[in-house]
C-alpha cells in the first residue's frame, strides 16, 4: 500500500540532493512524495545549520507538525516525524529533549539506513537518535537506480564534508571530514541521470573542487579530470560545479574551463572578505591578492567567465578599514552575482567565542552597502547581454502563460514566450531586456535548436519544433 511522504528542505543544494535520495531510499517501502504534511505517514524536516535561527525555525515547524501528528494518531494512524540534516547533527540531543514526540533524528551521513530506522521507530516508543559518522559511505549503500528521475537539470553529489575549518563555519562538524566518491560511481550516476533526461548536471560538494576521488586507474583524480570524463557522456550538454574554495583552484580545473565546451562559464568561488587580517582570523589560508591572482588566471583563459561569491560582513573584530577592503575586492572582481550575509556566531565554532563582536547596526549598514554594490554590478553584467543571442536551457514554465524559463550558460534566469515543446531543449534566445535577477527575450526562429530531442536530427530549425 502506498504511504505518503512529505519532506521539507532548508539550505543548500546538497540538502536538496539529500532529500531526493531520502525519497529514493524510502520508495521501496511504499513511500510516495506528497506536497502537504497534512495526512502524511512520514514527515522529514531536512535542516540547515549554516546561519542564524536554524534551530528556532525547526522547533516552530515541529510545533505545527505535532498537531498534525496528534490528529493522525487520534484516527488510529501514525505519522513518523523525523528531523534530518545539519541541525539534527549539531543539536540532536536537544531536539530529542525538547520535542520528545519526534520519532527520528539523524544526521547527513546516515540516511541510507532509513528503512532500518523507520522499522525501529515503528516498533519503539520515544525518539531514535542517529548522529554517527558511519565508517561505511552512504553512497555505497544507496539503491542503484536512484536519482534517475531528477529531470532536465540534475544535481550529483561528488564530494562531501570539509577539512578547511574556517573559524565561522559549522560544516566540518555537521558534515564531517572531507570525502570524495570514486570516479566510477560518479560516472555511473551521471549516466543514469542523462538516461533519465538530464541535459545539465551540477556537481555538488561543500568543497567540490577539493574532489580527489579514486579513478579507474587506481590514482586520485581531481575535479578537472572528472569533468573531462563526464564530458564524454553522450547527451550531457552542460556541466557545472559548486561550491569551491580558492585554495583548491588547481591548474587542471582552470584549464578545463577553456577546453571543455560542456563546462559552463560560471564559477561560484566564495572569498568571504577582502581584508587579509579578517581572512587570517577566518582561517581561510589565502590573502585577497591570492584570490585576485586566481581570478586573473581564470579570466585569462576564459574571458567570459561569470563569477559568483559569498561574503560575510561583521566578522568579530572587522573594522571600517577591513570592510573597505571587501568593497575594493568586489570592485576589482565585478561579480555577476553573489550572496552576502551578516556574521552569525555558530555554537561550537572557534569564532563564536571571539571577543570584539561587531554591533548589529554596523553589520546591517555594511550588509546594505555591500549588497548595493553587488546589485549594481549584477545589473550591469545583465545589461551587457541586451541584443545578444544566448543559448537557454528551458527547464520550467514561466510565471505567465505561454512563457518558459531557463538558464543561460552564465546562470542568469531567462524567460521568453515559447511553446511548451521547447521545454528540455537548449534554444537560442535574443535578449531584449535585463533586470536585476533575470533576462528576457525572444526565441530566435530560423536558428537551430542546439540540443534536439534524443533521436531527432540535430540542427532542426526552431520553427519545426514550435
Ligand atoms: N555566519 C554568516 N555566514 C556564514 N556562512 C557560513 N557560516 C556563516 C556564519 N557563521 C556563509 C559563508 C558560506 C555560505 C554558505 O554561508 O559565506 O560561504
Ligand atoms: Fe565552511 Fe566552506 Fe570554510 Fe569548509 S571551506 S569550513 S564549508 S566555509
Amino acid at each position: 500500500m502506498s504511504k505518503k511522504l512529505f519532506i521539507k528542505t532548508w539550505g543548500c543544494q546538497m540538502n536538496v540532493y539529500d532529500s531526493a535520495r531520502m525519497a529514493d531510499v524510502l520508495a521501496p517501502l511504499g513511500y510516495r512524495p506528497v506536497e502537504e504534511p497534512d495526512g502524511a505517514d512520514m514527515v522529514i524536516l531536512n535542516t540547515c545549520h549554516i546561519r542564524e535561527k536554524a534551530s528556532e525555525k525547526v522547533f516552530s515547524e515541529l510545533g505545527r507538525l505535532r498537531t498534525l501528528k496528534d490528529r493522525k494518531g487520534s484516527s488510529g494512524d501514525r505519522m513518523i516525524l523525523a528531523v534530518a540534516g545539519c541541525v539534527a547533527q549539531a543539536e540532536g540531543e536537544e531536539i530529542v529533549a525538547r520535542a520528545p514526540y519526534v520519532d527520528l533524528v539523524f544526521g547527513p551521513q546516515s540516511y541510507h539506513t532509513l528503512p532500518e530506522m523507520v522499522a525501529r521507530a515503528a516498533r519503539a516508543a520515544g525518539s531514535l537518535l542517529n548522529t554517527d559518522f558511519p565508517v561505511e559511505s552512504k553512497f555505497d549503500h544507496l539503491p542503484d537506480d536512484t536519482g534517475a528521475q531528477q529531470g532536465i537539470s540534475a544535481f550529483l553529489a561528488v564530494q562531501e564534508g570539509c577539512d578547511k575549518f574556517c573559524t565561522f563555519c559549522v560544516v566540518p562538524y555537521t558534515r564531517g571530514a572531507e570525502f570524495s566518491r570514486p570516479v566510477a560511481q560518479v560516472v555511473a550516476e551521471a549516466e543514469r541521470l542523462v538516461a533519465g533526461g538530464a541535459l545539465e548536471i551540477t556537481l555538488l560538494g561543500q568543497n567540490v573542487n577539493a574532489f580527489h576521488g579514486e579513478g579507474p586507474d587506481g590514482r586520485s583524480w581531481g575535479l578537472g579530470r572528472l569533468i573531462r570524463r563526464l564530458a564524454e557522456i553522450d547527451g550531457l550538454a552542460r556541466i557545472r560545479y559548486t561550491t569551491s574554495h580558492p585554495r583548491d583552484m588547481e591548474d587542471e580545473l582552470i584549464r578545463a574551463h577553456a577546453e571543455v565546451p560542456q563546462l559552463m562559464p560560471y564559477l561560484h568561488l566564495p572569498v568571504q572578505a577582502g581584508s587579509d587580517r579578517v581572512l587570517a582570523a577566518m582561517n581561510r589560508k589565502h590573502t585577497a591578492d591570492d584570490y585576485r591572482r586566481i581570478i586573473d588566471r581564470l579570466r585569462d583563459i576564459c574571458p567570459d567567465l561569470a563569477l559568483s561569491g559569498d561574503f560575510i560582513v561583521g566578522f568579530p573584530g572587522e573594522t571600517d578599514t577591513d570592510f573597505a577592503e571587501t568593497l575594493r575586492l568586489v570592485n576589482d572582481v565585478r561579480y555577476a552575482q553573489a550572496y552576502s550575509f551578516k556574521y552569525s556566531p555558530r555554537p561550537g565554532t572557534p569564532a563564536a567565542t571571539e571577543a570584539r563582536p561587531v554591533p548589529e547596526e554596523v553589520k546591517t549598514q555594511r550588509l546594505t552597502a555591500l549588497q548595493q554594490l553587488l546589485d549594481a554590478h549584477q545589473f550591469a553584467f545583465n545589461q551587457g547581454f541586451i541584443g545578444r543571442t544566448v543559448p537557454v536551457l528551458f527547464d520550467r514554465k514561466g510565471r505567465r502563460d505561454g512563457q518558459l524559463m531557463g538558464r543561460s550558460p552564465w546562470m542568469q534566469s531567462v524567460f521568453a514566450e515559447a511553446p511548451e515543446r521547447l521545454l528540455g531543449r537548449i534554444v537560442p534566445v535574443r535578449i531584449a531586456a535585463a533586470y536585476g535577477n533575470s533576462l528576457s527575450g525572444s526565441v530566435e526562429t530560423g536558428e537551430f535548436v542546439l540540443s534536439p530531442p534524443r533521436g531527432a536530427a540535430a540542427g532542426e530549425p526552431v520553427e519545426a519544433l514550435a
